[in-house]
């Protein structure tokens, strides 16, 4: 890439030490990107726009010892990168103007030229020579693909198909507009023979091929004033395209100039416009937030079942007495899965296991009793309704219970020393009897 600009800026800097005249700098109007890569840009992404620059200093075409015209040759390199590979926009042109800029000027077929009202009219005084990628029917287009040229009209008095004929073996090779490769253009004027040649040709030859591609017999000298400036336009329609005009070279006699102009530069693509990049960013915002959605009603669906679920389970007294609700998984892992090694005692009710509350050094007693086991359910609606909401130092603290499948647990505070019937039963000689 470097490499190739290297090239491509030493190209540019022949064109600037070869001009005959102080070329100062362009004046842009409208669509018009100065680039800093050695061309600048005609038109940009915007739809029915159009783009002029114009050279700050005016040029005489008329010999200031003799009054008479004088002949002249201009080349420039311009390219032209589409939006779509296989539709062009509307085209460019180079123009010659009395005045330095082209007020008024219309997009789309108008090539940022003339408009309504202007075009056709003798007191506009404008040569152009038009790069068309569009054919209208209205100005009598020959195709979607032609070089034109008239005065004052965007009617073209000459006009043929994109191509050139090659020196070699005299054939005539078709060139496309929209290739996004860098052509050349030969405007060549002759005074003396009163004739127009115009020749376009790939970049990558460096003379112009002997056979121009356009030829137009007539004086210009009536129209080339005492002053004129140069410039070039572009317009764009519902389809876009960027016009590079890459460089130029001006000589105030009949000439056919060797430019080498290196390698081609790579021209950057069609840039994505704004509006699709808005619609990428609004389709991607859309689809985040139908999966979001998505994933929210699934929450939503799932706790509602979930909760419709535990609903179910709860009865009148687990509204109106329930303390602390564990959860099963909470109990399962203080008591290490209800380990045979937690177990402290069993009896009619179940079973009663000491576990270790997660998070907290307090140790719990989880009395479990089958829900299915009618005694099992009178017993634990007694235990929670009773001491469920009592507080005293003598009595065991209910912390709270769980059901899960068909058991029910009660969670208590652990109290040490075993149970209080051994003390008042127990048939042990060594157990101190409670009176
Ligand atoms: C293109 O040029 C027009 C006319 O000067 C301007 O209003 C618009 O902002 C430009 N668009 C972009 C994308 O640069
Ligand atoms: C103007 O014309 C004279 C006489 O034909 C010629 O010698 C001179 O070179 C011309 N000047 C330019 C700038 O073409
Ligand atoms: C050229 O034209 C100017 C005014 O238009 C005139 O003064 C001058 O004499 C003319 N010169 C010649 C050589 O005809
Ligand atoms: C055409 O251009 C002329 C000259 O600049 C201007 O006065 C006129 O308003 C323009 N007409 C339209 C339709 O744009
Ligand atoms: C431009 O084209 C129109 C229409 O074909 C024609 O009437 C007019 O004379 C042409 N202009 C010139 C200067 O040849
Ligand atoms: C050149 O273009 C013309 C018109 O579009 C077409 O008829 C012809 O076949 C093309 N020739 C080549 C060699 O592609
Ligand atoms: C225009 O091209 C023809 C060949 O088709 C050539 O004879 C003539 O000299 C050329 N005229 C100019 C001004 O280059």
């Amino acid at each position: 890439m470097s490499r190739e600009l290297t090239l491509f800026e030493a190209v540019l800097v022949m064109f600037l030490t070869l001009f005959h005249n102080s070329l100062g700098y362009f004046i842009p109007a409208g669509s018009v990107g100065i680039g800093f890569n050695g061309y600048f840009t005609l038109t940009n992404t915007t739809q029915h726009t159009h783009g002029q620059a114009f050279d700050s200093e005016p040029l005489s075409f008329t010999n200031s010892s003799t009054n008479l015209t004088t002949s002249f040759s201009i080349n420039f390199f311009l390219a032209i990168v589409p939006e779509h590979n296989h539709q062009g926009s509307h085209g460019m042109a180079f123009v010659i103007s009395p005045a330095r800029g082209l007020p008024g000027a219309s997009s789309d077929q108008y090539l940022g030229i003339f408009n309504e009202t202007t075009n056709g009219k003798s007191s506009n005084n404008v040569i152009a020579i038009e790069l068309d990628m569009h054919k209208d029917q209205e100005f009598g287009d020959i195709d979607d693909n032609h070089v034109g040229n008239n005065i004052s009209d965007m009617r073209s008095v000459v006009s043929a198909s994109a191509g050139y004929y090659d020196d070699e073996d005299g054939q005539f090779k078709n060139l496309s507009l929209i290739s996004r490769n860098v052509m050349r253009l030969s405007i060549v004027y002759s005074q003396p023979d009163q004739q127009l040649n115009v020749t376009l040709f790939p970049a990558e030859i460096f003379v112009p091929p002997r056979k121009p591609l356009l030829s137009l017999n007539q004086d210009l000298s009536p129209y080339l004033l005492e002053e004129m400036y140069l410039g070039f336009t572009a317009s764009t329609g519902s389809v876009g395209a960027v016009h590079y005009m890459i460089g130029w070279f001006i000589d105030g006699e009949i000439s056919y100039p060797r430019l080498e102009f290196g390698k081609q530069p790579n021209l950057p693509p069609y840039p994505k416009k704004a509006s699709h990049k808005t619609r990428t960013v609004l389709a991607i915002c859309l689809t985040v937030s139908v999966i979001a959605a998505f994933i929210a009603s699934w929450i939503g669906f799932v706790f509602y079942f979930r909760h419709k679920k535990v609903k179910e389970v709860l009865e009148e007294w687990e509204i109106q007495f329930g303390p602390h609700r564990f959860a099963y998984e909470e109990l399962f892992n203080a008591t290490k899965g209800f380990k045979e090694k937690q177990l402290l005692g069993r009896g009619g009710f179940g079973q009663v296991y000491k576990g270790t509350l997660p998070g907290s050094d307090s140790e719990i007693a989880v009395k479990r009793t089958s829900h299915d086991s009618r005694q099992g359910m009178r017993e634990f609606l007694a235990e929670i309704s009773t001491i469920g909401r009592l507080r005293h130092p003598n009595l065991v603290r209910l912390l709270g219970y769980c059901r899960h499948k068909e058991h029910l647990y009660l969670v208590y505070d652990f109290i040490p020393n075993g149970s209080l019937d051994k003390y008042l039963y127990s048939n042990n000689e060594n157990q101190e009897r409670l009176t």
